[in-house]
């Protein structure tokens, strides 16, 4: 989409992406990880802006230690009425540059079983499921492990 702009995130936008997130990962500690990867991994954190500069979207990033060919796709979300537009593909394709930048030639992330347009969304971008967790994040909530060759 020609409107809408991806650049790295500065810690100006914390707020923003703070009300951004709430509603997408509602009780997901959002204010607590975006402080954690600002420090860790603030070149594989990105915003989208829209034409007025208003942020529409974010994802955030990080790479193994002990295999540093492994990165991580942590979180991304996109507002609701900028969904279907294109910007969380512009936004996968930011992070997997700097990731392959960084020498990193596989990704991985976890997604909700149920949550079914980001499994599609991911599926599109090239995951594919390795593994189920049947407890993740949170006892008996399933996750399912994705992964995709940069
Ligand atoms: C998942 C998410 C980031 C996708 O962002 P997006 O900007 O809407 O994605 P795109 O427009 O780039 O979509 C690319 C493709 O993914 C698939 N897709 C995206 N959203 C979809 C949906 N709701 N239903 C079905 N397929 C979907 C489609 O194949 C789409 O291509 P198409 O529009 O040409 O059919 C966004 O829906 C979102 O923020 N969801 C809420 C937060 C979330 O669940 N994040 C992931 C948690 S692990």
């Amino acid at each position: 989409m020609q409107s809408v702009r991806i650049r790295p995130y500065t810690s100006a936008d914390y707020s923003r992406i703070c009300e951004l997130d709430a509603p997408l990962f509602a009780g997901m500690g959002g204010p607590i990880l975006f402080r954690h990867i600002e420090e860790l991994f603030p070149s594989l954190f990105f915003v989208a802006e829209n034409e007025s500069g208003g942020i529409i979207g974010y994802i955030l990033g990080g790479v193994h230690l002990d295999n540093k060919t492994v990165g991580k796709l942590i979180r991304i979300g996109v507002v609701s009425n900028y969904q279907r537009k294109e910007c969380g593909t512009m936004l996968s394709d930011a992070l997997f540059r700097e990731l392959r930048n960084h020498g990193v030639t596989s990704v991985h992330l976890t997604v909700a079983e149920t949550n079914l347009p980001a499994i599609t969304f991911y599926k599109k971008l090239g995951f594919v499921q390795k593994e189920r967790f049947a407890s993740y994040f949170y006892p008996d909530i399933p996750r399912l492990s994705l992964w995709k060759d940069l």
